[in-house]
């Protein structure tokens, strides 16, 4: 199943749970279990080569708020909701290596989640993706 987020193309990944092998593109087929799409193990992103440094792309996927963010040519998946108050990161701004909460200012580093600057004294959940030229994997669950 395609869904078009922004400019990028979100394909999520099968769970094995109606066909047992996906699409040949390892998407979910949208059959008679959709649990992909509801509760995705991981989803793949395309249409890379338009995405400009220090950009952030919104995603919202199975009622989970994600943000990708490219920084250094380099691109990273965290949590899209400010552990402190539930700010909106994909309204924030990426500063040095660091997204910055809209609300009341708390830095998170892109790479590690970690805390750079308060009020935050949680870490934001990262994800781990594998970059193949113009395509990329986010791997929501570990
Ligand atoms: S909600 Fe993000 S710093 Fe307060």
């Amino acid at each position: 199943m395609m869904k078009n987020l922004f400019d990028l193309t979100v394909n999520y990944g099968c769970c094995g749970g109606c066909c047992g092998g996906g699409e040949s593109d390892g998407g979910c087929c949208g059959g008679a279990c959709s649990t992909a799409a509801a509760n995705p193990k991981k989803i793949v992103v395309t249409g890379l080569k338009d995405a400009a440094d220090d950009q952030i792309k919104k995603m919202e996927v199975g009622g989970k708020k994600l943000i990708l963010v490219k920084h250094d040519g380099k691109f990273f998946a965290l949590d899209g909701t400010c552990t402190h108050k539930g700010g909106a990161l994909g309204k924030g701004l990426v500063l040095d290596g660091k997204i910055v909460c809209p609300l009341h200012g708390a830095e998170f580093d892109l790479a590690s989640g970690t805390v750079a600057k308060g009020p935050a004294e949680k870490p934001l959940k990262t994800y781990k993706i594998d970059q193949r030229g113009d395509e990329l994997t986010i791997h929501l669950e570990e």
